[in-house]
């Protein structure tokens, strides 16, 4: 999003979303920096995302700017002018353009601890071993594959997917590029949120992975932005490539209504995690304007999915911390530890 340079000039990094928003705003979108940038965007108003992050600030502005027109431009076809330049943050032994980072759903502020529990709990409730093959879903630039260069040996793998593709060059030109067992695809997947103009589904994903050759599938914050039928097929893709002593580690939003209670009264996130649009039986979706901003589900929904998949969960949900509910969570979200074969690690 639009940051800004030396000498308070504005400057926008190449390939992220933009929200432009027709029409007058309110000075005081929650602090964040506004900029005229009619004559470079035709349009009225772009609005800085940070401390949020992208999603933070399209679901303010949502907020905000109510009856209002709000579009997702791709910045790389806005006609950028020479004086773009590129943020970046150091991250272990790389440079991460700012843009990009914004796009998993935090900031720079948040991005080195929530890497650290990251890893902290994938090592604490999944395991993770040197010779491992491990292949994540929504990679985003890195946050997890980078510090998996310093756990996985020459032997062990790593796959990451994304729908992003500035993130996914990122990470091949920078990751791939010191570390051969790191492979990084693209698949242009349309998402309201992440890729607008993508050409295909999620079903269309068939992951370029042998049956049953996978110890470890990671999906951190994607089901939380995906339709039944898309956590169907990724599902029915887990239970194809995992072996038979495989997990994952997926996070979720599981409600009912206690869960959803408290999420109201607390509202600890910076997204307004109401969920109080019921989408389908068992699927809650937090804003209809923008159904693919947080979606959840409940455990009954969620467990037949698993259980038609061929799955199964390998302990209870781990419990999460964003619907305030649980007095000792064990993650933000809540998670699906799945198996193929009952086994206990
Ligand atoms: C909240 S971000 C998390 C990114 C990364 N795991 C991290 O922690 O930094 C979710 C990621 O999932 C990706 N994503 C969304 N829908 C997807 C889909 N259908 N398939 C694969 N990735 C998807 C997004 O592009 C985004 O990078």
């Amino acid at each position: 999003m639009a940051q800004f340079g030396q000498g308070g000039k504005p400057t926008i990094g190449a390939a992220q979303w933009v929200v432009v928003v027709h029409g007058p705003i309110s000075e005081d979108t929650l602090g964040h920096s506004r900029v005229k940038t009619e004559a470079l965007w035709g349009a009225t108003d772009v609005v800085e995302p940070q401390p949020l992050g992208i999603i933070g600030a399209m679901l303010r502005c949502l907020e905000y700017a109510q009856g209002q027109h709000i579009v997702p431009v791709d910045a790389r076809n806005a006609g950028l002018s020479k004086d773009v330049r590129m943020d970046t943050h150091r991250f272990h032994e790389f440079d991460i353009p700012i843009d990009l980072l914004n796009m998993t759903g935090g900031g720079v502020e948040t991005f080195d601890a929530i890497a650290d529990a990251h890893i902290s709990n994938l090592k604490k409730f999944i395991g993770i071993s040197p010779d491992q093959s491990i292949l994540e879903i929504g990679c985003g630039i890195g946050r997890d594959a980078i510090p998996l260069t310093k756990l996985l040996s020459e032997n062990g793998k790593y796959l990451g997917v994304d729908i992003i593709k500035p993130s996914i060059d990122f990470c091949n030109k920078n990751i791939k590029a010191r570390y051969k067992n790191f492979d990084f695809i693209h698949y242009d997947v349309a998402d309201q949120l992440h890729n607008p103009n993508g050409t295909i589904k999620t079903v269309d994903i068939k992951l370029p992975v042998s049956d049953q050759s996978i110890d470890r599938i990671i999906a951190w914050s994607v089901f939380t932005h995906l339709y039944e039928n898309d956590i169907r097929h990724y599902l029915n893709e887990f239970r194809r490539v995992l072996k038979s002593d495989g997990l994952t580690y997926v996070t979720v939003f599981i409600v009912d209504d206690v869960i959803l209670d408290s999420a109201r009264r607390t509202n600890l996130t910076p997204f307004n995690l109401t969920f109080e649009h019921l989408l389908a039986e068992g699927c809650f979706i937090n804003d209809p304007a923008f159904p693919l901003g947080a979606i959840a589900y409940t455990r009954d929904a969620l467990l037949a999915m698993i259980k038609d998949a061929g799955l199964e969960l390998n302990r209870d949900f781990l419990r999460g911390a964003w619907s305030g509910f649980f007095s000792e969570p064990e993650d933000g979200q809540d998670v699906i530890i799945l198996n193929t074969h009952r086994h206990n690690i």
